[in-house]
């Protein structure tokens, strides 16, 4: 009998961890992601990775989305939310230079041009071994209300905001 009980506790842990760090889906995980450019052990609980681009992300709370960011490329990267489409999605774009340079854009059709609203409340960018990443904190409020986050990824090699992508990328996750 005890067995039985031990066996359900384990397996009732073990769907809970499934839930909360399923590839899938994305559900608040509260705690800390320090934006730092690198990418701490546990630090985030979803990821996704599509031609040279690599996402990692954590919903620290209903608002607050953390995103680390790692492109094989030395040119521009990208993020885009609310739609998975360059049409209507808000769009976080840089690059790494002597400095940093970075933006918000909103998509319309297949261009861009800066945004109205901002949503970046802190990142960093920083360029290592050929990889351009970029980690930060965004207020998602806008694009956490339904019940799946939508969002584009690309990048190109060029530094600068407007040569068209090498390769471009998008994704649904389920919210819970
Ligand atoms: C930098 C200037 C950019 C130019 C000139 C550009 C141009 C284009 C063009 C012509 C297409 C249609 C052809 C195709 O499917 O490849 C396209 C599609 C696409 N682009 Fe861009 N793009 C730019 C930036 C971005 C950025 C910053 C993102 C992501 C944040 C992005 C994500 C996408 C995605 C997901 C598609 C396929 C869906 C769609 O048509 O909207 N693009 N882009």
């Amino acid at each position: 009998m005890k067995t039985k009980q031990g066996i359900l506790l384990v397996l009732s842990l073990f769907l809970v961890a499934v839930s909360l760090f399923g590839q899938d889906t994305l559900t608040v995980v509260p705690g800390t992601v320090t934006v730092d450019g690198v990418r701490g052990t546990g630090e985030y609980t979803y990821s996704t990775s599509q031609n040279n681009m690599e996402l990692w992300l954590r919903r620290l709370d209903d608002n607050r989305l953390a995103f680390f960011y790692q492109v094989k490329t030395t040119g521009w990267i990208a993020l885009g939310f609310g739609s998975v489409r360059m049409d209507s999605a808000h769009i976080l774009i840089g690059y790494q230079a002597a400095v940093t340079v970075a933006d918000e854009q909103t998509g319309a059709g297949n261009t861009h041009s800066r945004a109205t609203t901002t949503v970046l409340q802190t990142s960093l960018m920083r360029e290592v071994d050929g990889y351009t990443i970029w980690e930060g904190i965004i207020d998602g409020s806008r694009f956490l209300a339904g019940p799946n986050l939508q969002m584009i990824m690309a990048y190109g090699r060029a530094d600068n905001l407007t040569t068209r992508h090498q390769a471009r990328g998008s994704l649904t996750v389920t919210l819970r």
